[in-house]
């Protein structure tokens, strides 16, 4: 019985640390473990309590990661009834969402994100180069204040194509069914 005490007395100092630093890194970054499409989608719903109107969101991650699931779980969250499809063919898709201040369904979305009325659902893969990317006309986007843009393939873009204020969510495939996703704001 001793021992295991001792264990537990030896390692608590290390395990207070590693809480404190995680909880220090999380008051703005998070990182999530999902093993699900279902609990990605989840994870962009909760993404949708950060958001605000103006935001620019990038998504990272190769093939498949599953940067369209968590756009589905923040068009979901921010209240957009509508099918989310991977813009690939067209580059960018933009969804309207009616008005909650007259729904009878209960609204979904935290208070600061129920202004937003139009998103802008951009996928960059097929993006030929800058001439490209010029009749794209991105700052119409990015302007619109009554919108949040959300980017997939935004390593396609320079830095200088890009607001200077924006977020961002990378996703890792660890293997079929796991992904470690990574926010920050
Ligand atoms: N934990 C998980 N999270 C997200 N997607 C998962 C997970 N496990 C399996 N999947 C599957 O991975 C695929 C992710 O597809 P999705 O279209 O979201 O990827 P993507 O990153 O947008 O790819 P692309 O670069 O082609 O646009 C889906 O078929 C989904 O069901
Ligand atoms: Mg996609």
């Amino acid at each position: 019985m001793w021992y295991p005490i001792l264990g537990l007395r030896r390692s608590f100092p290390k395990l207070f640390l590693k809480n404190f630093m995680e909880s220090y890194i999380n008051l703005s970054d998070l990182k999530y473990k999902s093993t699900l499409a279902q609990e990605t989608y989840n994870l962009g719903k909760e993404i949708t309590k950060q958001l605000k109107v103006g935001d620019v969101v990038l998504f990272y991650g190769d093939l498949g990661a599953g940067k369209t699931e968590i756009i589905k779980g923040i068009c979901a969250g921010l209240g957009y009834k509508g099918r989310v499809l991977s813009p690939t063919f067209q580059l960018v898709r933009e969804y309207g969402i009616k008005s909650r201040s007259n729904s009878n369904s209960k609204p979904t979305s935290s208070s600061k994100s129920k202004s937003i009325s139009k998103i802008y659902h951009i996928d960059l893969y097929r993006l030929e180069g800058g001439a490209d990317l010029e009749s794209l006309g991105l700052e119409d986007y990015f302007e619109d204040k009554k919108a949040v843009t959300l980017i997939e393939w935004a390593d396609r873009l320079r830095n200088e194509d890009l607001p200077k204020k924006h977020k961002e969510v990378k996703i890792e495939i660890v293997s079929e069914e796991e992904r470690m996703i990574y926010f920050n704001q």
